[in-house]
C-alpha cells in the first residue's frame, strides 16, 4: 500500500512539467546542468557565452554593486546600470534643499560633473572554482563538529595564501550547499564609483510603498553610475585624476521588445535563500518568525505613519526609515500568505514521505538519514520560544526604536574601550560620530518615544518572564509606561543630537561616565544582558544543531534523488536564473498580464501625492505619444513580469534575452510569490522588471541626456 502511494507521489512530483524556472544556478556549471534546458526555452547563445575564463563572456559585464545590489556595465566607458532604490542612499547623500536630486533627478552633463561616493564599490568576478576536496582534506571519521571546523579553517587559510592571483585581485572561499561544497572566488573591486544620472523619485520610486512588492507596477526603478579607475585601468581610491574604466566587456541593448513567453535570463547577486528546509522548518518561519516580525512592525508603522501624515517634516525625514521597515513587513506578510496559499507545508510533507519511502528501501540510507526529520521537529519545537524572544528583542532594540539602537552603539563603544583601550575607543568614536549625525537628522524624539512606549508594552506582554530583565515588568507597569517613557526621553542624552554632540566633546573617561549613567544606556543594558544570558546562548546552540542536521539532510536529498538537479541556496555569489515572460493568476477569477504601459502611470496619477505624482514633462510626453524607437507604436512599455527565481540582492540585475542582449532591469517580486525564498511555486512566483526601452526613453526624451545614450551599444533590429 505504502509503495503504491510513493509510486504515485513520484509520478506526481516528477512527471509534472518540470519547474524549469526554479533555481539560482552557478554560472560555471551552466554547461553541465542547464544549457540544454535554457536552449529548449529559447536561448540562442551558449553557456560559454555566459561564463568563460577566456574573457569576453557576459559575466565580465556584471558587478556586485556595493555588496547589496547588482549592476551591469552598459558601455565601453564603464557606465553602470542599477536600480534607483540601490542608488538611493548615494543620491540622498548628494541632495540638499537647494539641489534635491531625489525630488528633481540628476543628470551629469559631462564626466567632470559625475559625483563621487566614498565607500561605494563595484566588484567583478574573475573566476570561480570548486575546492571542496582541498578544504575538507584531513577529515576523519568520528570527528566532532568543532574539530572539523578547525580543519576547514586551517585548509582555507592555506589555500588563500597559496592561490596565485594578481596584486589587485582578492581571493575568498565560500561554503555552498550548507557546507557540502566549497568554492574559491577571485574578484576585483573598484573603489571609485560615481553617480551619473537618476530620474526624479516620481519616476524612479513611482508608487513607493503602496505599489512595492506588487503588480501591476509602473516604476522606472533605475539609476546610472560609472566605474572610475587609476591610470593603469585598475582599481584606485577616489582621485580627480581617475579616468572612466575602459570596460573589456559591456552589454548590448536590444530595442526589439518582449512578449509573453519570451526567454529571459537574470544575471546577478542574490543574497540569501533557504530552499531545502524540512516541513517543520517552513512551519517555524510561518508560525514563529514571521508573525512576530510582522506584529511588531504593524504597531511601529501605524505610529510612524500617523506622525508622517500629521506633519510634513516628519513625512520627509521618516520616508526612508518607513520604507525600510515597511519593505520587510510587507514581504513577510506576502510570504505567510503565499506559504499558506501554495500549501507549502503539506507539499513539503508529501515530498518527505517520498524521501522516507526511498530510505526504507535502502537500509544503509535508512541508517544514516532515517531519524533526521523527527529530529528536526524536536529541535524546531525547542527553538520556538527562543526564536520568539530573539525576534522581539531584535525588532524592539535594533530595528524600530532609534533611542535603543543608539544606546546599543554607545554600549559597543564602551565594550571596545574595555577591550582595546583608548586607541580602539577613539577609532570607533571617529566613525560613530558622523554616522550618528546623519541618523539624528532623520529622527524625532517624540515620534520615537511613541514607538518605544508601544513596543515596550508589547515586549513586556509577549516575551516570557524568564527572558526578561529581573524586575522590569514590575517597574514598567502598563499604567506607568507613558509617564516613564517621557522621563526616559527627557533624561537621556541620546534623545537629541545636541546632547549627543556634547558627549562627543568629552574625554574618554568622562564620556564613559556619562554613558554609564545615562538612563537609556542603563535600560538597554538590562535588556541586552537578559537577552545575552537567557536567550542567545540557548538559541545559538539549537541553531547550530539545526545547521548540522540541514547539512546531513541535504546530503541525504542529493543521495536519494540522484536524478534531480540541485542548486545551492543563494549566498551572495553570482548566479544565473532563467525563465520566461509570463503573467499569472493571483486569485480566483483574476488574471494579471505580463506587461504594463505608460497609460497605467497616468491611471495611477494623483497630482501632488507623495507616491503617485507624475512629472509635468512626462505627462506632456505621454500626451504627444511620440515614442520613436522606444515605443510599441503609440504605446510606451514600462514594466514586465517573468518567472525568474530571484531574491534580495538581485535588484539591479540585468535581464537578457535569448541572444544575451539587455532587455530589462530586475527590481522586485510580486506579493503572492515572496515565499520563493523558502518555497518556489511556479504558478505564482514572478519577478518584476523595468523594460529597458522605458529606461532609455526616460534618459533620452525625458532628461535629454543624449550623451549617455550615445555611449551605449544599442541594437535596433
Ligand atoms: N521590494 C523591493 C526590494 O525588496 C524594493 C524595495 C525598495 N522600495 C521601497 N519602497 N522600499 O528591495
Ligand atoms: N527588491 C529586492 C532587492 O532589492 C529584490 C527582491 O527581493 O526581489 O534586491
Amino acid at each position: 500500500m505504502k509503495k503504491i502511494t510513493a509510486f504515485f507521489l513520484a509520478l506526481f512530483l516528477f512527471a509534472l512539467p518540470l519547474q524549469a524556472d526554479e533555481g539560482m544556478w552557478l554560472p560555471s556549471l551552466l554547461k553541465q546542468l542547464n544549457e540544454k534546458d535554457m536552449q529548449a526555452l529559447g536561448m540562442q547563445i551558449t553557456a560559454e557565452d555566459i561564463y568563460s575564463l577566456n574573457g569576453g563572456s557576459l559575466k565580465d559585464a556584471i558587478v556586485s554593486f556595493g555588496g547589496f545590489c547588482t549592476a551591469s556595465v552598459i558601455s565601453s566607458q564603464g557606465l553602470l546600470l542599477t536600480n534607483h532604490h540601490c542608488g538611493y542612499s548615494a543620491i540622498q547623500s548628494h541632495s540638499s534643499l537647494e539641489h534635491n536630486y531625489l525630488e528633481d533627478g540628476f543628470w551629469a552633463g559631462s564626466p567632470a560633473e559625475e559625483l563621487p561616493n566614498p565607500g561605494l564599490t563595484a566588484t567583478f568576478l574573475v573566476r570561480m572554482e570548486e575546492v571542496t576536496q582541498q578544504v575538507i582534506q584531513g577529515f576523519k571519521r568520528g570527528m566532532t563538529a568543532a574539530e572539523r571546523q578547525s580543519i576547514i579553517d586551517q585548509n582555507i587559510d592555506r589555500l588563500l595564501k597559496e592561490t596565485p592571483h594578481k596584486a589587485h585581485e582578492e581571493v575568498q572561499i565560500k561554503p555552498f550547499f550548507k557546507g557540502l561544497q566549497y568554492y574559491l572566488l577571485v574578484t576585483v573591486t573598484y573603489r571609485d564609483v560615481r553617480l551619473v544620472g537618476t530620474p526624479p523619485e516620481s519616476i524612479g520610486k513611482f508608487g513607493a510603498d503602496t505599489d512595492n512588492w506588487e503588480w501591476p507596477r509602473h516604476t522606472g526603478d533605475f539609476s546610472l553610475f560609472r566605474i572610475y579607475a587609476g591610470p593603469d585601468n585598475l582599481p584606485a581610491d577616489y582621485s580627480p585624476d581617475n579616468r572612466p574604466y575602459q570596460a573589456p566587456k559591456h552589454l548590448r541593448i536590444s530595442l526589439q521588445g518582449i512578449k509573453e513567453g519570451d526567454f529571459t535570463l537574470v544575471f546577478g547577486y542574490p543574497a540569501r535563500t533557504n530552499e531545502y528546509l524540512p516541513a517543520s522548518g517552513i512551519k517555524h518561519i510561518l508560525e514563529v518568525m514571521d508573525p512576530v516580525r510582522v506584529g511588531v512592525r504593524d504597531r511601529s508603522l501605524a505610529l510612524i505613519g500617523a506622525a508622517m501624515r500629521s506633519n510634513p517634516i516628519v513625512k520627509l525625514k521618516y520616508a526612508s526609515k518607513f520604507a525600510r521597515i515597511a519593505n520587510g513587513w510587507k514581504k513577510w506578510i506576502g510570504e505567510m500568505q503565499g506559504l499558506k496559499r501554495s500549501q507549502a507545508i503539506a507539499k513539503r510533507t508529501q515530498f518527505e514521505l517520498l524521501f522516507l519511502e526511498r530510505l526504507q528501501n535502502n537500509p544503509s540510507w535508512q541508517e544514516i538519514y532515517g531519524d533526521l526529520l523527527p529530529r528536526f521537529k524536536v529541535l524546531y519545537a525547542d527553538l520556538a520560544p527562543y526564536e520568539r524572544s530573539k525576534q522581539y528583542y531584535t525588532e524592539f532594540t535594533g530595528r524600530n526604536v532609534d533611542l535603543l539602537s543608539y544606546a546599543g552603539l554607545f554600549r559597543r563603544l564602551l565594550k571596545i574601550y574595555r577591550e582595546s583601550g583608548e586607541k580602539g575607543f577613539l577609532e570607533f568614536k571617529e566613525r560613530l560620530q558622523p554616522y550618528l549625525q546623519k541618523q539624528y537628522k532623520n529622527y524625532f524624539a517624540e515620534v520615537d518615544r511613541k514607538v518605544f512606549a508601544a513596543l515596550m508594552e508589547m515586549y513586556l506582554n509577549k516575551v516570557p518572564e524568564n527572558h526578561l530583565p529581573k524586575g522590569l515588568k514590575e517597574e514598567w507597569t502598563q499604567k506607568q509606561i507613558e509617564e516613564l517613557s517621557k522621563k526616559l526621553y527627557e533624561n537621556s542624552s541620546f534623545s537629541t543630537w545636541e546632547t549627543v554632540e556634547k558627549l562627543f566633546e568629552l574625554k574618554p573617561e568622562e564620556l564613559k561616565k556619562e554613558i554609564e549613567n545615562d538612563p537609556a544606556y542603563l535600560l538597554f543594558s538590562r535588556l541586552a544582558e537578559a537577552y545575552e544570558k537567557q536567550v542567545q546562548p540557548k538559541y545559538q546552540h539549537i541553531k547550530e544543531e539545526i545547521e548540522e542536521l540541514e547539512r546531513s539532510y541535504l546530503r541525504g536529498l542529493i543521495t536519494v534523488f540522484p536524478k534531480k538537479k540541485f542548486y545551492p541556496d543563494a549566498n551572495g555569489t553570482l548566479r544565473v536564473t532563467y525563465g520566461q515572460v509570463r503573467g499569472y493568476q493571483p486569485r480566483d477569477g483574476v488574471v494579471y498580464l505580463s506587461k504594463t504601459y505608460l497609460k497605467g502611470v497616468m491611471e495611477k496619477y494623483k497630482p501632488g501625492d507623495y507616491e503617485f505624482d507624475v512629472p509635468k514633462k512626462l505627462r506632456e510626453l505621454y500626451r504627444r505619444k511620440r515614442y520613436g524607437r522606444y515605443g510599441e507604436g503609440s504605446r510606451m512599455p514600462v514594466c514586465f513580469l517573468g518567472t525568474n527565481h530571484t531574491t534580495g540582492g538581485n535588484s539591479g540585475s540585468p535581464v537578457l534575452d535569448a541572444r544575451g542582449q539587455l532587455i530589462g532591469l530586475n527590481f522586485d517580486r510580486v506579493w503572492e510569490g515572496t515565499m520563493s525564498d523558502i518555497y518556489y511555486d511556479g504558478s505564482i512566483c514572478r519577478n518584476i522588471m523595468v523594460d529597458i526601452r522605458y529606461v532609455l526613453f526616460i534618459i533620452d526624451r525625458f532628461a535629454g541626456a543624449s550623451r549617455l545614450v550615445e555611449e551605449m551599444d544599442i541594437v535596433a533590429d
